[in-house]
């Protein structure tokens, strides 16, 4: 029913309007009595054997919604009713800022992708922080996307991802680093070596002055190239951190069936969906074999459908988030991948 009545209506709006819109109906909708509870009940598969430990976190499934959907920490709540364990708030920067003008988000219907160049608009920490110290679900895990502000020059950066990780420490469960966002100027030379180590020590130091320690993780791009890869993967390891996010969006544009001039006319962005799936695998893969499987894994990047997301737990991962395959495929994707997974668990313990 999504793909063929609600999505072609939906697709009528702009990506970024259509957002907006279906936030604000989702909102007075569940605020309806007895929606909630009917919505979370059609969409969720509640079933011990879909729990998934990470990071001393228990998962009551593998599937969670990216980075970028709820930047606010406004719709956690909804969402977490169509069938996701955990969703990632953010990024979140320490003020609040527009992001790039409009339009900065666009549909590649024939390559079922996306292009965005939001730029981390968002309402700032204090305003995610006040968000999500309010109640939420009994269940629900909260990741913390941290980010910079587009005006902190790199050289600052630091002092912005901390601001961020103290204004929310109490409200999530776990942190990523995000050093891969192809749309903020510069952002991803955060990701050379000396400025990612950095930043990661920095935060490392705080959290192990906690009382309570949550896991730190890096999100990286696709678009690093093995040497990048192994470079990024020997901080990691020796300051330990806890794992990696793998992957943001990606600046290449081959192999895409929507015309060049269309792609030229729409300009730089971060390309998500179809596009992005092998390579995003690729890297998963790559991660866990350098690794020898000892470095947790969130798969994030082109999983459209059940066998992406089985590919990417087949490669290593052992959660899965998706963004485009959500606006493609419905609210009814996490469910499929859930009952996917949840029929493989069940087979291989029999
Ligand atoms: C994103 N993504 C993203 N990631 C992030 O770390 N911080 C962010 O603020 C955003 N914002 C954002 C906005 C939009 C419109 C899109 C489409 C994506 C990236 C997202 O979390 C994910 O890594 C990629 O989109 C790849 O996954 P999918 O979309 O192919 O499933």
């Amino acid at each position: 029913m999504y793909r063929f009545l609600i999505r072609p209506i939906l697709f009528l709006l702009s990506p970024e309007s259509i957002h907006h819109l279906l936030l604000s109906f989702l909102k007075i909708l569940f605020t309806i009595p007895g929606v909630w509870p009917l919505v979370k009940r059609s969409y969720h598969i509640r079933n011990k054997a879909l729990e998934t430990d990470f990071l001393g976190l228990t998962f009551s499934n593998p599937v969670g919604l990216a980075a970028g959907f709820d930047k606010n920490a406004e719709i956690y709540r909804e969402f977490y009713a169509f069938g996701f364990s955990f969703i990632e708030v953010g990024t979140i920067t320490p003020k609040g800022q527009p992001g790039n003008d409009r339009p900065r988000s666009f549909r590649l219907k024939k390559d079922r992708g996306l292009i965005n160049r939001m730029g981390f608009n968002n309402h700032g920490a204090a305003a995610a922080a006040a968000r999500l110290a309010r109640k939420r679900p009994s269940g629900l895990i909260l990741g913390g996307n941290l980010g910079k502000n587009t005006l902190t020059p790199n050289e600052e950066a630091v002092d912005d991802y901390e601001a961020v990780f103290e204004a929310i420490y109490d409200g999530v469960d776990y942190f990523v680093v995000n050093v891969s966002c192809p749309n903020i100027s510069d952002l991803r030379k955060l990701q050379d070596q000396d400025s990612l180590e950095k930043i990661l020590v920095r935060l490392i130091t705080l959290r192990d002055a906690k009382q309570i320690r949550k896991p730190l993780l890096l999100k990286i791009s696709p678009d690093l190239n093995n040497q990048q890869l192994d470079e990024t993967l020997e901080i990691v390891s020796r300051l330990k951190l806890d794992g990696i996010v793998a992957t943001n969006t990606t600046i290449r544009r081959e192999g895409l069936r929507t015309p060049g001039h269309e792609i030229k006319a729409i300009g730089p962005g971060g390309m998500s969906g179809a596009p992005l799936t092998e390579r995003s695998l690729e890297v998963v893969r790559y991660i866990h074999e350098k690794s020898r499987g000892q470095l947790p894994i969130i798969a994030v990047g082109g999983i459209m459908n059940v066998r992406d997301a089985l590919n990417m737990l087949d490669a290593g991962a052992t959660l899965i988030q998706i963004y485009t395959g959500f606006i493609y495929e419905g609210p009814g994707l996490a469910r499929r991948i859930n009952r996917a997974i949840l029929g493989r668990r069940l087979q291989e313990s029999a």
